[in-house]
């Protein structure tokens, strides 16, 4: 077997999403006479928060979604941002509203979290729609990262009952609700993560592994069962050789000769996880505005 076709390829997966969402946005425009819409508030100077605002921008435009760039100070106070995402909570026409994280040490990111109008809460992050996900109800928003690994794990393996999945890191933001995710799909689910004694003992008996520690090049093929299908959600950016270089959480090089399946970095997690935000903002446009809503991701 070559490597390529050990190589589960996130730019084609979300293409494909992308594709079905753009039908979406055509069908919301026509309900709802007007086009969908989010709101991207992004706060200070940090640079990777810029390319991913940029890059979420970028694709809502192209496929017929309006977007709002929010940019402001660090020097924001959290009641003045909480004012802003008032406002936006209360007009009719923005359909999501996303806050880019992290945010300035000196506001409160789950006061913020909790602002959002749950319903235009795109990231999923709002506790309503992660309580409603860990409840197993998949009807609300679902953090975009993990919908993003749960759509190309369900498109590359099919059913996944029964498979033990096993994640390391333990956020808010990808490892709990991606047991919620997968628990859902009969999963037998672990969650590992910094204080974990004998990780590598876990992750040897995962047939799905999903890496999500912020840990360069962390998992090597000791960590691994034969023919396990990796899911590598790190985004590490390093300097090699005086060249910016994004490295996953796993040592792709050395796992690949032992796997089933393994998604690469960059061209994994990362495209899929924006296609699962445009994905969210057309399901809010849908929902919010009372209309019904056919899941494309788990109903197939
Ligand atoms: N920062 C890193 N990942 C994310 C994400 O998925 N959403 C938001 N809002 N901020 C992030």
């Amino acid at each position: 077997m070559t490597n390529d076709i050990k190589i589960i390829d996130g730019i084609n997966h979300s293409k494909n999403l992308i594709e079905s969402v753009k039908k979406l946005v055509l069908k919301s425009e026509k309900l709802n006479k007007r086009k969908p819409s989010i709101a991207v508030i992004l706060i200070g100077e940090n640079l990777a928060s810029k390319i991913y605002v940029k890059n979420k921008i970028k694709t809502a435009e192209k496929i017929g979604i309006v977007s709002k760039r929010i940019t402001l100070p660090s020097s924001i106070s959290e009641k003045e941002l909480l004012n802003k995402i008032k406002n936006l909570n209360e007009q009719r026409e923005i359909d999501g509203i996303l806050v880019q994280l992290p945010l300035p040490d000196h506001i409160s990111e789950y006061k913020i979290i909790l602002s959002i109008d749950p319903k235009k809460d795109v990231d999923g992050f709002h506790p309503i729609n992660l309580g409603n996900l860990f409840l197993g109800n998949n009807n609300g928003m679902i953090p975009c990262t993990p919908l993003g690994c749960i759509y190309m794990l369900k498109k590359e393996l099919g059913s996944l009952s029964g498979l033990n999945a096993t994640i390391v890191g333990r956020s808010n933001i990808v490892g709990k609700p991606m047991q919620s995710l997968l628990l859902k799909e009969n999963c037998t689910t672990t969650i590992t993560h910094s204080n974990t004694r004998n990780l590598s003992g876990f992750t040897q008996k995962a047939d799905i592994l999903i890496a999500a520690i912020g840990m360069a090049e962390f998992i090597d093929n000791s960590y691994i069962k034969n023919e396990a299908t990796i899911i590598d959600v790190g985004i590490n950016r390093k300097k090699i050789n005086d060249k910016n270089k994004i490295l996953g959480d796993v040592n792709f090089d050395n796992v690949i000769s032992k796997v089933n399946l393994i998604t690469p970095v960059p061209g994994g997690v990362g495209p899929m996880t924006i296609a699962c935000l445009m994905y969210n903002t057309v399901k809010a446009s849908f929902l919010r505005n009372d209309y019904e809503f056919k899941e494309i991701i788990f109903d197939e």
